[in-house]
Formats: C-alpha cells, sequence, structure tokens
C-alpha cells in the first residue's frame, strides 16, 4: 500500500466538484496550489461528488464528469504517486462524519453561510444538502486532521467554519480533531468572470463567454479573451476596484507565470489593451493545451482504476477511526 515520504509532516487537502468541466479559476485557485505543494506535504485530494448533487445533476453526465476530474488531475499535474486521490462518494466514513457534526453545528452559524445564500437567492426550490452542504465540507477536512487546505477565496469561510466546529467539538468532547487553515495564494485568490469580471468565473454563470472551461477548444478560449470586458482608458495597470477586467487578466498571467504585477505593468506600458490580451490568451492556451494533450491520454486508461482502488482503502481506514473516535467521545454505542 502507498505510503508518503516519512520527512514529511504537515498535510494538505483540497476537493473540486464534477458539475461539468473544471474552470480556469478552479485550475488556478485549486489544482495549481495543489501541484505546487505536493513535493512538500502529504496530500489529499479528492472529487467532490457528494458536494455536486446538492444541486440537481443528471446522472449520466455527473457520472462521466467524476472520472473525466480524475484525469484532469493527473492531466494538471497532480502526481499519483505523491497524493491520495479519490472519490469522495466511495468513503462513507465522510458522510457519516458529518452527521456527527451536524449535530453539533448551530442552525444560525450555517444560515450565515454567503454562498448558500447566494445560491439559495438563485432557486426558490433549493433542498436542504445546500444548507447542510459546509458541514459535509468539513466533515472532509477533519477526517484527516490537515494542516492546510489550499482553496479560492470564495471556500474561505467554508474553512472558517470547519475551524470553528472542530473547535468547538474539541472543547466539549476532548482534543478530536487538529484545527486546520485555509491556504491560499494571493495571485489566485479569485479569477474573475471574463464577461462580468465583479463576478467570480464559475461554471454556473449566466454568461458562459465568461468562462474558460480546461477543455474548451483553444481557438474558443482565444476568443473568450480578446472579447474580455476591459475599460476605455487604455492603461495596463493593477486596479481591481476601478480596472477589474484589467487587474483580471494582470492576475491570470501572473498565476501562470510566476511574474510580478509590476513586471507586467512595465512589460506592457504604452501598449494597447489588444496586444495584452493576445499575450493572456498565448500564455493561457499554452498551459491549457499541454493539459488537453495529457488528459486526452489518461482519459480512457486502466490506470485510472488502478489508483482510485488502491487509494479508497487508505482513506477509508483514516475516516473510519476518526468516526469511530467521535461515536466514542459522544457516547454513542461501539
Ligand atoms: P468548487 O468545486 O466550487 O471549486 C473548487 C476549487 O476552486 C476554487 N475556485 C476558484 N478559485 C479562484 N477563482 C475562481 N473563480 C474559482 N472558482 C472556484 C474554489 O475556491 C475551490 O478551492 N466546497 C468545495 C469543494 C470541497 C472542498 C472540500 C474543498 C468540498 N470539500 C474540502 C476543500 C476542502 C467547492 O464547491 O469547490
Amino acid at each position: 500500500m502507498k505510503e508518503f515520504d516519512q520527512k514529511i509532516t504537515k498535510s494538505i487537502l483540497t476537493g473540486v466538484q464534477p458539475s461539468g468541466v473544471i474552470t480556469l479559476g478552479n485550475y488556478i485557485g485549486a489544482i495549481k496550489q495543489m501541484v505546487r505543494m505536493q513535493d512538500e506535504f502529504k496530500s489529499y485530494i479528492f472529487i467532490a461528488d457528494m458536494h455536486a448533487i446538492t444541486i440537481p445533476q443528471d446522472p449520466a453526465s455527473l457520472h462521466k464528469n467524476i472520472r473525466s476530474l480524475v484525469a484532469l488531475y493527473l492531466a494538471c499535474g497532480i502526481d499519483p504517486n505523491k497524493n491520495i486521490i479519490f472519490i469522495q462518494s466511495e468513503n462513507e466514513y465522510h458522510a457519516n462524519i458529518s452527521w456527527l457534526l451536524e449535530c453539533n453545528t448551530p442552525f444560525g452559524e450555517l444560515s450565515r453561510m454567503t454562498q448558500f445564500k447566494d445560491k439559495s437567492s438563485k432557486n426558490v426550490n433549493f433542498y436542504a444538502g445546500l444548507f447542510t452542504y459546509p458541514v459535509l465540507m468539513a466533515a472532509d477536512i477533519l477526517a484527516y486532521d490537515v494542516d492546510y487546505v489550499p482553496v479560492g477565496i470564495d471556500q474561505k469561510q467554508h474553512v472558517e467554519l470547519a475551524r470553528n466546529i472542530a473547535e468547538r467539538f474539541n472543547k466539549k468532547y476532548g482534543e478530536t480533531f487538529k484545527i486546520p487553515d485555509a491556504y491560499i495564494t494571493k495571485s489566485g485568490t479569485k479569477i474573475m468572470d471574463l464577461v462580468n469580471p465583479d463576478k467570480k468565473m464559475s461554471k454556473s454563470s449566466a454568461n458562459q463567454k465568461g468562462v474558460i472551461y480546461i477543455l474548451d477548444d483553444l481557438k474558443v478560449i482565444q476568443k473568450k479573451i480578446m472579447s474580455a470586458t476591459t475599460d476605455s482608458e487604455c492603461l495596463i495597470k493593477y486596479d481591481p476596484e476601478n480596472k477589474p477586467g484589467i487587474s483580471n487578466l494582470i492576475n491570470i498571467c501572473v498565476a501562470l507565470t510566476g511574474k510580478k504585477v509590476e513586471e507586467i505593468e512595465r512589460d506592457f506600458a504604452g501598449k494597447n489593451y489588444g496586444e495584452f490580451k493576445k499575450y493572456v490568451a498565448n500564455i493561457v492556451t499554452t498551459e491549457i493545451s499541454s493539459i488537453q494533450k495529457r488528459y486526452y491520454d489518461i482519459i480512457n486508461s486502466s490506470t485510472l482504476d488502478k489508483i482510485l482502488d488502491e487509494n479508497i482503502k487508505i482513506t477509508r481506514e483514516i475516516a473510519k477511526n476518526k468516526f469511530m473516535l467521535m461515536k466514542e467521545k459522544m457516547g454513542l454505542y461501539k
């Protein structure tokens, strides 16, 4: 069975919902960070399929998207020899732990989650899972006693909730969970929609022209970037408040090239938006085209199933131990 390098002591965990193909925002905000961190941390990365069903899904598409996301993780550079990659719903202890945590989470605290307020306001017929989803996320994190949770800023509030839940549980029942920290990089904090740069780039965005998907045709990606909303100033300067469109494109460049904001501003001083957009499109399509090449090699390979089968055993063992400990602490029958 796979084991982590003994010298590595700190651990991380993150997940992405398989509700369609991942966006450039998911890639920069979560996956790229995991790739960067995988040599230094014990890394757990999973497909959050039980989170995806908090919004109605077409079963056949969901099934396809789950496997596709595993292949995308690998294609993006998540190394299966360094990370434990697994599918959330294959480990029933996440839901078991979540229930015990739900019974220790105040209703009022969950009502304050901004993502819930936002999503429920868009659809009056939402289901209970949409409300309790952050507790399942806390269960995902707390089951593994990880140190850091690499996420985009939109998930920060949920990681904070996980910390609160853990602290309260530890206080009430005795030391049970490690308290994790959100890990958020500066440049990838929040990639914005290309058409509406005041909104985050999201699969559920109303105008799909503002969203770049990792499996989009490269010409389509180029077109989306070339028609990104900017402003009338013709000045390439980082100023998210007054120039959200240009600042978003700068952010994308910083995240993908590792260059500093000032360097990009200097390189494009006096140049027009068309030139800058061409440069951004080139950076994005170069990165995405190599991911796509790897993806189409991996998607039908049987090694994918082998990796998942091996890893699920490891994660079930860890999460089961945590669940049993929680049961004991709470006085449930063991
Ligand atoms: P999800 O699937 O909405 O997003 C996956 C990851 O991508 C980040 N992200 C972004 N980052 C920058 N710019 C954007 N426009 C952008 N859009 C999304 C998200 O912050 C996230 O890191 N609940 C989670 C999945 C999850 C999870 C967990 C994450 C379930 N359990 C435990 C960490 C730990 C979600 O819906 O992410």
